[in-house]
């Protein structure tokens, strides 16, 4: 076993303080975890080129002020705690560059949650095991030496030759292969996308109002400016395009994320008119459209024109986030860029995972996979709106039966971050519009998840959430918490 340390005989400070400095910076710090086994003296003397006494006084004081847990006849390790990681600031990192990844990009918090309302969420309980091992298990056996090495940044044929059949056949993307780009997820596209768009002379960009804060911060990583650009009932608002001098356009237009609006067929139009007459780029994240209820998906409006816009899916709505897949269709003129932008960032998705992929699409398992959660969640949005109907009869759902998640206006509620923090005290996670718009035109309104709970939880936690609801607006208006809604009173 070895450990990264270096110890030099020219340095005023002895062998033995050097050695326990650096291995307390390292648990501080938490780059040596509790429990981590560490080499024996015998070991690391061996690896210092020093004697064994000094490794072992070394190790004496650590486990003296309980840096490391020593027991005879058992190896060495890191002590359990309670050790901190030194604060960013601490380690000299500028407090700004410590605090700016925004909030929805950090890791999922681990509060008690007893009710589970994040929005973008899906069942990944329900996400095929047995079929995804099956092949996994193939692409292992079958991958060609040729296949191991780095290839096209672009992905594997086989896979970017499956995703172009299966985007032409349901969603109506016009796909020729050589322009599906199989990406990490839809936010790294996203970010590449708009480096080369960056590279060819954008500076701005429009971003739907209310849409995700991340996709802001993305953007700008890029090196470009940020516009939002207002949706309403019939999705975003084409007519301010020219008025936000804009070069590109990022756009929801399937299921807007997240009111739920679907951009209507005349905005359709009127953008492809806009793309065209500025030579500018849509990038038309489809991230949910797998899932429509109520009457088959609006096509894709990269179908209108393939030479405008960048299409843009991901597997994370329809598998699991954690398999880090998404995929591009680019228009043909802006591929080479990408292509450059790829080799000098990752350099491409994990092939093995991509063979994988491909096989799950060629035999159908994708699609049968979809034709269950689409049942799945369908119910679980029937008994949300029937349950949001009944305890909360004042809420208004907007937007189209699609998607995993619910939008709830609540009209005369107060103020939807009051009782995102009430809810979440009570254990009741879920999604605010704070967390998408820059205004505040529209009254108090939840982003309700209902993807990942069984419908007996939905009730319940509905039935809860309306609790809480009442008893914020209670203690608004000055009166005692806990008391049954009375007559005339809508929450
Ligand atoms: C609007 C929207 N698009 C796309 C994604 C998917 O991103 P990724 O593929 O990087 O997981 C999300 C994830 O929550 C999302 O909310």
């Amino acid at each position: 076993m070895e450990l990264l340390l270096t110890v030099s005989r020219d340095r005023p400070d002895t062998l033995r303080t050097q050695i326990e400095v650096q291995l307390r910076t390292a648990i501080r710090d938490g780059s040596l975890r509790p429990a981590t086994v560490v080499p024996s003296t015998r070991d690391l003397a061996a690896q210092l080129g020093c004697s064994r006494r000094v490794v072992a006084d070394a190790y004496a004081q650590l486990a003296a002020e309980g840096y490391l847990a020593l027991r005879q006849g058992a190896r060495p390790r890191v002590a359990d705690g309670p050790f901190r990681p030194v604060a960013a600031e601490d380690r000299g990192v500028p407090p700004e560059r410590s605090s700016g990844t925004p909030r929805s990009l950090l890791p999922d918090a681990t509060p008690p949650v007893r009710f589970d309302f994040r929005p973008a969420r899906p069942d990944v309980s329900a996400f095929p095991r047995e079929a995804w091992s099956r092949c996994l298990r193939d692409a292992v056996g079958e991958i060609t030496v040729a296949d191991l090495g780095y290839g096209d940044p672009f992905g594997v044929d086989a896979l970017r030759e499956s995703i172009a059949g299966y985007l032409g056949r349901v969603r109506g993307v016009v796909a020729d292969p050589a322009c599906v780009v199989v990406t990490n997820g839809y936010l790294p596209g996203l970010g590449l996308v708009c480096r080369a768009l960056a590279a060819r002379g954008a500076r701005r960009i429009a971003l739907e109002d209310p849409s995700s804060w991340d996709h802001d911060h993305i953007v700008a990583r890029a090196g470009l400016e940020p516009v939002r650009v207002p949706v309403d009932d019939r999705g975003l608002r084409v007519d301010l395009l020219d008025a936000a001098h804009v070069q590109a356009v990022v756009l929801t237009p399937a299921h807007q994320h997240p009111t739920g609006v679907v951009l209507t067929p005349g905005r359709r139009a009127e953008l492809v008119t806009w793309l065209r007459r500025h030579d500018a780029i849509a990038i038309e994240d489809d991230y949910d459209a797998e899932y429509r209820y109520d009457r088959p998906a609006v096509g894709a409006l990269q179908g209108l024109d393939r030479d405008h816009v960048v299409y843009a899916g991901t597997a994370s709505k329809v598998l699991a986030p954690a398999l880090r897949l998404g995929w591009m269709v680019v228009p043909a003129a802006l591929a080479a860029d990408i292509r450059h932008e790829r080799m000098l960032s990752d350099q491409g998705t994990a092939r093995i995972e991509q063979l994988a992929f491909a096989r799950f699409l060629e035999r159908g398992d994708l699609d049968r996979h979809l034709r269950r959660m689409r049942l799945r969640y369908r119910a679980r949005r029937d008994v949300m709106i029937e349950a949001l109907a009944a305890d909360l009869p004042g809420a208004r759902v907007c937007g189209i039966a699609a998607g995993l998640h619910v939008t709830v206006e609540l009209p005369g509620a107060g103020d939807e971050t009051g009782i995102r923090r009430a809810a979440g005290a009570a254990g009741i996670a879920l999604g605010a519009l704070t967390d998408y718009r820059t205004g505040r035109d529209r009254p108090a309104t939840l982003i309700l998840g209902y993807a990942q709970m069984s419908e007996g939880r939905i009730r319940g936690g509905v039935h809860e959430l309306a609790r809480v609801i009442r008893d914020v607006r209670r203690s608004a208006a000055g009166t005692p918490a806990g008391r049954p809604a009375g007559r005339g009173e809508e929450y």
